[in-house]
Order: structure tokens, then sequence, then C-alpha cells
């Protein structure tokens, strides 16, 4: 079992001062930096993109950076995010005409490679690529915005790629996104993630030290 990480989403920081929001959040315990890119087509939502990944690392940000591209199409900006300093680049299958190209693409450029999977997306679309990802990312709302509610019948979708994770015996991650807090992180790692995003849970608290703390207390009761 991967070591578990809390990965803040910056989409629900302060983008008027983003650099300081991103210490701010590391330095209260956070693992990685969750970073939602959005083109406006493949989700009704517009974000950031490679400068400001770029501008992250300028800053001084030397932890990984999680690159989540909600973008259609996916290989062109690949390469401008693994040369703006991306760790793990993740991408929605139903965005790539060529999805195993694309994990071969991201790889090629020295990123990790993670497969996002929507809430209404089977699970076989990780038969024949598994052994090729780093992580499986799965979204416990519909990609678009911070805020929503947590969709209950991710659990069960964790439990099924659990198993189909062991089952590779590689060290691939598992990640949730979507309406994680940390009332309901505990069942969340039950089900199998190692692996979680959280925007507003932790950018809409005061001390984001205390909630990234809640949240590992949580997880660590269920994983030890
Ligand atoms: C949604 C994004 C998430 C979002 C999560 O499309 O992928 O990363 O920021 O926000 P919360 O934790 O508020 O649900
Ligand atoms: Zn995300």
């Amino acid at each position: 079992m991967q070591s578990t990480v809390i990965a803040p989403s910056i989409l629900s920081a302060n983008f008027a001062k983003l650099g300081e929001e991103v210490d701010n959040v590391l330095k209260a315990g956070a693992d990685w930096v969750h970073f939602d890119v959005m083109d406006n087509h493949y989700v009704p939502n517009l974000t950031i993109g490679p400068m400001v990944c770029e501008a992250l690392r300028k800053h001084g940000v030397t932890a990984p950076i999680d690159v989540h591209l909600m973008v259609e199409p996916v290989d062109r900006i690949v390469p401008d995010f693994a040369k703006a300093g991306a760790t793990m680049i993740s991408f929605h299958p139903e965005a790539s005409a060529h999805v195993h190209r694309t994990i071969q693409l991201i790889r090629s450029h020295g990123c990790q490679a993670g497969l996002v999977l929507n809430p209404a997306t089977p699970v076989d679309v990780l038969d024949w690529v598994i052994d090729d990802l780093d992580m499986v990312l799965l979204m416990s709302v519909n990609p678009g915005f911070g805020g929503q509610s947590f969709i209950p019948s991710a659990l069960e979708k964790l439990r099924r790629v659990r198993r189909m994770i062991d089952a590779t015996g590689k060290p691939i991650r598992l990640e949730i996104d979507g309406g994680v807090k940390a009332d309901n992180i505990a069942e969340i790692a039950a089900a199998g993630a190692d692996t979680f995003v959280a925007g507003s849970a932790i950018f809409n608290a005061s001390d984001y030290a205390d909630v990234i703390a809640r949240m590992k207390d949580a997880v660590a009761q269920v994983r030890g």
C-alpha cells in the first residue's frame, strides 16, 4: 500500500496570492499540490495552465505538483506541463482519442501518468492500461467545480479499483477527488484510497494545519 498523501486542490485557493497560499498549505502539512486545469470545453469552467505551474516552481515550490487535466485534446498540452515542472499528469480517457498513446507520451516526458475516471465512467477502461499507470484517479463529483458533494457510489468504485490495483502487484496510487472532508475521509480510506484531493475543505477552513491534521489522523485510524 502506498503512503498517505493529502493533496489540496488550489482551485479553492485565493488566486490573487497563489504562491503564498501554496506555501502556507505545504507548511500546514500538505504533501502535494493538486493543480486543476479546465478548458471551458471538456468541462464548463476555465482555470490555469502551464504558465502558472512554472510560476509556482519559480516561486520555490518543490513539492510534487499533481496536474489534473480536464482539457480536450490532451496531447498538445502534455509537453508544456512537463516543461513547466509537473510531477504527475492525469487525464480523462474521454478526452483522448488514443489513451495508451497519451500515457506513453506523459511518461516519455519524465512525468508520472494518471488516468481519471468520471463518476459514470466504467472501471473496465483500466483493463488494458493499468500496468502502465502510476495512478488511478476516481472522481467523486462531476469535474468542473469545487465545493460539490461526494457521490456515494464512488466508495464501491474505490473498492473495485483497489482490487484491480492489488492484482497488478505494482505501486499504483489510488486517488480520490471531489467532496472529500475531514468527516468522510475515513470511509474513503477504508474503501481503498491512499491519495486524497481536498479543495474547499482545506482552503475554506481558517486553520489549514488543523484540518489537514484531522484528515491525516482519520486516515491513520483506518490505514494504521
Ligand atoms: C473538480 C476538481 C477538484 C476540486 C475538488 O473538477 O477536479 O479537484 O477542486 O474540490 P472539492 O474538494 O471542494 O470538492
Ligand atoms: Zn482535480
